[in-house]
């Protein structure tokens, strides 16, 4: 239903936020990202 393939972000300035996400999400999947702060959680649901 959801798929991210090969997602990178790079803000501007050179900040390497995420790097390569591969995420499927099937219909009905409740999803949640865990981690530390400023690994990359909101950049990758953005
Ligand atoms: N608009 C932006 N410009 C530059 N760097 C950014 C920007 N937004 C986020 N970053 C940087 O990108 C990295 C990932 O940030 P992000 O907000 O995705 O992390 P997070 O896992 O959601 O953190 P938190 O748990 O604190 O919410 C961090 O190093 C952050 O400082
Ligand atoms: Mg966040």
């Amino acid at each position: 239903m959801l798929t991210l393939e090969n997602v990178s972000k790079t803000y501007k300035g050179g900040k390497e936020a995420v790097n390569n996400v591969n995420l499927k999400i099937e219909k009905g999947e409740f999803i949640c990202f865990i981690g530390p702060s400023g690994c990359g959680k909101t950049t990758t649901m953005k």
